[in-house]
């Protein structure tokens, strides 16, 4: 377990911050982690980095509240499930996991996570999807997969999807098919999150700082990811435990988790801030997943509120006695006392952490909270 250092480099000063309610609020320096206490390797550990995703939480929060309100052989809910940050970390520890998303990519990379893997069924799955076989394209891409990907990306992607069929993990190398797929779009490499249109020449690089073109070919990535997954699917398998892990797809205003509950601990969508279907387009098209965006939560401020007080409702009538409700928000609107409230809990502590590049390239400070309440 990572030992939590001070908050930046000043070990006596706890930062003083203007949080959303006006109030001047200390960051809690036992969640805030410098870049050196926590590098990216550590925060991408394992399974935690299979796949790209923006806004999920560090693996380290997560275990600091698990071990805090958890019970080994428990069940821990988290309703937005995301990447599954909380079941991963809920599993090592012995405890049984359950969360719900609407992205259907969020739920196959939750699931694949906290899977069993063996090593040897694994080197057989990577000896058949390096068998190359026919070059000519055999099948038909969508209108979507043309524009986005070169022509030889496509041949390559496809040939791969293709190769799946046959293997003992599907998921894992649906996962790495649309891993590889995002590196080989047809984007500029300084803007992988959300890319509008597809580039089709040399461009200007603020990322490599220099004249770059776009890829051309999605093998090499395809080959690397593949056996960048079977190895970490296998480190996780030293970790992992046999404690039940369950994936439900849906909508957490209606999904009620699947027996009581010890905790919930989450993180929701917050109003305005990320798109969770559109930030994996590109794996909705080549996996063919279904897109549920107008039930996605967060994509306007209007019935937001309500939206997630009706989820929180739903875990709050599944906890057990003197359970707690542990929700990680960047609650810069100030919504979250009232939906408290509405959800029928009461706030316990509220804690101010600063957040080291959680979301991908961005400028300046930025601050998160953790709410812990009970019904
Ligand atoms: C902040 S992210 C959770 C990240 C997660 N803690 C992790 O570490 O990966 C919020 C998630 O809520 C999901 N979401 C949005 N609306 C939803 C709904 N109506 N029901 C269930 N999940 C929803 C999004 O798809 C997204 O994955």
């Amino acid at each position: 377990m990572i030992t939590p250092g001070r908050f930046k480099d000043d070990p006596a000063e706890p930062r003083l911050v203007l949080a959303k309610t006006a109030v001047l609020r200390e960051v809690d320096p036992e969640l805030s982690w410098t870049e050196r206490e926590l590098p990216e390797r550590e925060r991408t550990k394992h399974v935690h980095r299979l796949h790209p995703y923006l806004g999920k939480f560090v693996p380290q929060l997560a275990e600091v509240f698990l071990r805090r309100y958890g019970t080994p052989g428990g069940l821990v809910w988290d309703p937005f499930v995301g990447s599954g940050t909380t079941l991963v970390e809920a599993n090592a520890l012995g405890m049984g996991a359950a969360g719900c998303d609407i992205s259907a990519f969020n739920c196959l990379l939750a699931r694949v996570k906290t899977d069993a893997y063996e090593g040897r069924a694994l080197e057989d799955d990577l000896v058949r999807l390096e068998a190359r076989r026919s070059k000519s394209r055999a099948r038909r891409a969508s209108p979507y997969v043309e524009r986005w990907f070169a022509p030889r990306a496509v041949d390559e992607l496809l040939a791969f999807r293709g190769r799946i069929g046959g293997t003992t993990y599907p998921d894992l190398w649906r996962v790495v098919l649309s891993r590889a797929a995002r590196s080989a779009r047809l984007t500029r490499h300084d803007d992988l999150d959300f890319p509008r249109e597809p580039v089709g020449g040399e461009y200007f690089c603020h990322k490599h700082r220099r004249v770059c073109r776009p890829v051309g070919e999605a093998e090499k990535f395809l080959t690397r990811y593949a056996r960048d997954a079977a190895r970490r699917v296998q480190e996780f398998s030293h970790l992992r435990t046999d404690a039940p892990v369950t994936v439900v797809g849906g909508d957490a205003r209606v999904v009620s988790p699947p027996g009581p509950i010890d905790l919930v601990l989450t993180s929701p969508p917050y109003p305005g801030l990320i798109d969770y279907h559109e930030q994996h387009a590109y794996a909705f098209e080549l996996l063919g997943l279904e897109r549920r965006d107008p039930e996605e939560i967060g994509r306007g401020v209007s019935g937001y509120a309500d939206a997630i007080a009706a989820a929180l409702r739903r875990a709050v009538a599944a906890l057990r006695p003197g359970g707690k409700v542990v929700v990680v928000v960047n609650d810069s609107r100030g919504l979250y006392d009232g939906i408290l409230a509405a959800a029928g809990l009461r706030l316990e502590d509220r804690v101010l952490r600063h957040v080291n590049r959680r979301t991908g390239r961005r400028n300046g400070e930025y601050y998160e909270e953790i709410l812990v309440a009970s019904p």
